[in-house]
């Protein structure tokens, strides 16, 4: 028999959908429990899907041969043998990631998103609760009220989840304890009301022995609230809420099978829609009305929020991919500058004004996020100071993005909760890995009053004058490895020919402009974020601009190389190697850090990734700086004006 012999199943997207279809007359629950590593969590699903019928024989009959080998609880089946099926989680003792599991009762079907209560796992239980209508609070009786019970609670709420059970647990153990029980339950009401939790169901249960999770159990004759199945069966499901909201649709793709036909897809996020209806197609703000509701069985009357639908419009309007469909007279929000909350979920920490992908519903665009405003302590929901949000940190930031996004405040004042179209992902340009999860609070006014100022005489203009194209020459390379002397030799050429150049330097910008950064990634990432907004400036003003800067990173690099017009921005990589960089060692610094007396320092405690296509090479082993800046002068005036 093989570990996973008795796993219950997971889901994957095919199975939700012939699930639901299967179940299409039932109302669907989908929930998340929340509780630490020996709450019991895994025992109460167990029980949960044991209870609704959901194991097949051949797993119970597997499950009971396993209690008994394991040999930990007695004559009584170990339900947690159930779900804690990978080996890797048994021998660890925990559970890793987000496995979501199925079943169903005769009134409802339920998806469970089993996520871990190990502290390190925010991430999981995160993604658990971004699609959850409830959560279960876990609480071991004997423990009442821990740091985690927190923690758990303000995510849930965090991320939009307005109906809490807290399941306090293993009542067993403590001799069904009426007194014991309704202090936990008051700690946490009053515990609750702090971060805004107005209400919630407490339940004495016990995972393990059965009570109250399926039938009312006799040890607990003074509980009278409903059992965890009732409560689970009967809580009310909002489901036409999202359709009372005004129409949003992000449109997926466009289908065009002919010049005549273009038909919009895309799920309706909010709101219904029916042919003759007007909208407004946003970013743009171009108004028309719907034409038709397009389906494979024809067309539709009618189409509400959660249902995938192709609408036509009645006129030629620009529309594609990543925009939003929206009601014409209530339209969403559109800016380029947010204050949100952030989930950092990545090893590396967050670069602020590092550029990521952001994706909110259909839309992607690139962001930079500023420091945080504050992080919050999520045991004590304190706000601390941060410059950077680390693994599983929350904060709050503001972030700009290259273009205008469409969106709605995650959490609306008035209790609307916005999933499709406030919460986003933010995507690493380069590894593509999801690094955060964040909720849009509002737009910062300033994007929409601050416009930029129309110039008349333009950056044309002034390189006309001098008689030049503007330039920016970007060094890059190892400390040491002659980023400035070669600059310097450039400079003197480019003026010796009656060309218009500044040269900006590391050592020199750090003394000003950049005096308040040292060298963590961060500080790196915000230095040359600065000097490039200082080089297309100086571009602007029609300079051959010259800088010469480590800049190890090349996701900066190439940020700087997207912000200029093409062709105007030359990456010039000096490129010696460290031990001869170190070698030659002309401030010293390569001695100290090899001492340990200076840390993060490029090459040995902190990375540089050399540029991949640079425009220029320049193999300092071979030629002197002399030779270099020639080569390099050649090379700038030889390329069209
Ligand atoms: S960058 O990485 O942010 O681009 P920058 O070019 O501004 O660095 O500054 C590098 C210069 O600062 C080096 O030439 C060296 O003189 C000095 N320096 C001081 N500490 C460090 C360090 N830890 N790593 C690299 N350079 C350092």
């Amino acid at each position: 028999m093989t570990d996973t012999a008795y796993r219950a199943p997971d889901l994957v997207a095919s199975d939700i959908d012939s699930y639901l279809d299967q179940h299409a007359h039932k109302s669907l629950l989908r929930f998340i429990t929340c509780g630490s590593v020996d709450d019991g969590k895994s025992t109460l699903i167990g029980r949960l899907l044991y209870d609704s019928k959901m194991i097949f024989e051949d797993q119970l009959a597997a499950l009971e041969a396993d209690s008994k080998r394991v040999g930990t609880q007695g004559q009584d089946i170990d339900f947690a043998l159930l779900v804690d099926g990978l080996a890797a989680e048994r021998e660890q003792g925990i559970t890793i990631d987000v496995a979501y599991r199925f079943f169903s009762t005769d009134r409802r079907k339920f998806i469970v998103a089993d996520t871990p209560g190990h502290e390190q796992y925010t991430r999981n239980m995160v993604t658990g609760a971004s699609t959850a209508d409830l959560a279960v609070i876990l609480v071991d009786a004997r423990k009442g009220i821990l740091t985690q019970t927190r923690r758990h609670s303000y995510l849930a709420h965090l991320i939009g989840i307005r109906k809490l059970v807290l399941a306090v647990n293993k009542m067993d153990l403590i001799g069904y304890d009426r007194v014991k029980y309704e202090d936990i339950v008051g700690e946490y009401r009053e515990f609750a009301s702090t971060i805004g939790i107005d209400d919630f169901v407490p339940i004495p249960i016990s995972g393990f022995k059965g009570d109250n999770i399926a039938s009312r159990s006799d040890h607990t004759p003074w509980f009278t609230g409903p059992t965890l199945m009732e409560h689970l069966e009967t809580v009310p499901l909002d489901v036409t809420a999202d359709q009372a909201r005004p129409f949003r649709m992000p449109v997926q793709w466009v289908a065009r099978p002919d010049l005549d036909f273009r038909g919009f897809s895309g799920m309706i996020a909010a709101g219904r829609i029916a042919p003759g209806d007007p909208v407004r197609i946003l970013p743009s703000g171009r108004t028309t009305t719907v034409a038709r509701i397009v389906t494979h069985g024809g067309d539709l009357p009618l189409a509400v929020a959660g249902q995938s639908a192709m609408l036509t419009l009645a006129d030629e309007v620009d529309c594609s991919r990543g925009d939003v469909i929206v009601r014409a007279d209530v339209p969403a929000e559109v800016a380029d500058q947010f204050e949100a909350t952030i989930l950092w979920m990545a090893d590396e920490e967050m670069l602020p004004g590092r550029g990521y992908w952001l994706k909110l519903a259909t839309q992607t665009v690139s962001a930079q996020l500023q420091a945080p405003k504050y992080q919050v302590n999520v045991n004590t929901m304190a706000h601390l100071p941060a410059r950077t949000l680390g693994l599983n940190a929350i904060g709050v930031a503001n972030l700009s993005t290259d273009r205008p996004v469409v969106f709605e405040p995650y959490a609306a004042p008035d209790g609307t909760i916005s999933r499709d179209l406030g919460g986003f992902i933010l995507v690493d340009k380069i590894t593509n890995a999801t690094v955060a999860a964040g909720l849009i609070h509002f737009a910062l006014r300033r994007a929409a009053n601050v416009h930029w100022q129309a110039i008349d005489v333009t950056r044309e203009a002034h390189a006309a004058q001098k008689n030049q194209r503007a330039r920016l020459l970007w060094f890059t390379g190892l400390s040491g490895a002659g980023k400035s002397t070669i600059a310097n030799l450039v400079e003197k050429r480019l003026l010796a020919l009656g060309h218009h150049s500044f040269l900006l330097d590391g050592d020199n910008v750090r003394h000003g402009l950049n005096r308040d950064l040292g060298f963590t990634d961060a500080d790196r990432v915000e230095n040359i974020r600065r000097v490039g907004e200082v080089a297309r400036l100086m571009t602007d003003a029609g300079l051959i601009v010259l800088t010469a800067f480590i800049s190890p990173f090349r996701a900066e690099r190439d940020m700087v190389r997207a912000m200029l017009p093409p062709g105007e921005f030359m990456e010039v990589h000096i490129d010696t190697p460290l031990d001869v960089a170190e070698s030659r060692d002309v401030k010293g610094l390569y001695a100290k850090a090899r001492a340990g007396q200076l840390a993060n320092f490029t090459g040995i405690d902190s990375p540089y990734e050399a540029p991949l296509n640079p425009e220029i090479r320049v193999n300092t082993i071979d030629m002197t700086p002399e030779q270099a800046a020639e080569a390099i002068v050649d090379h700038l005036l030889i390329m069209p004006a």
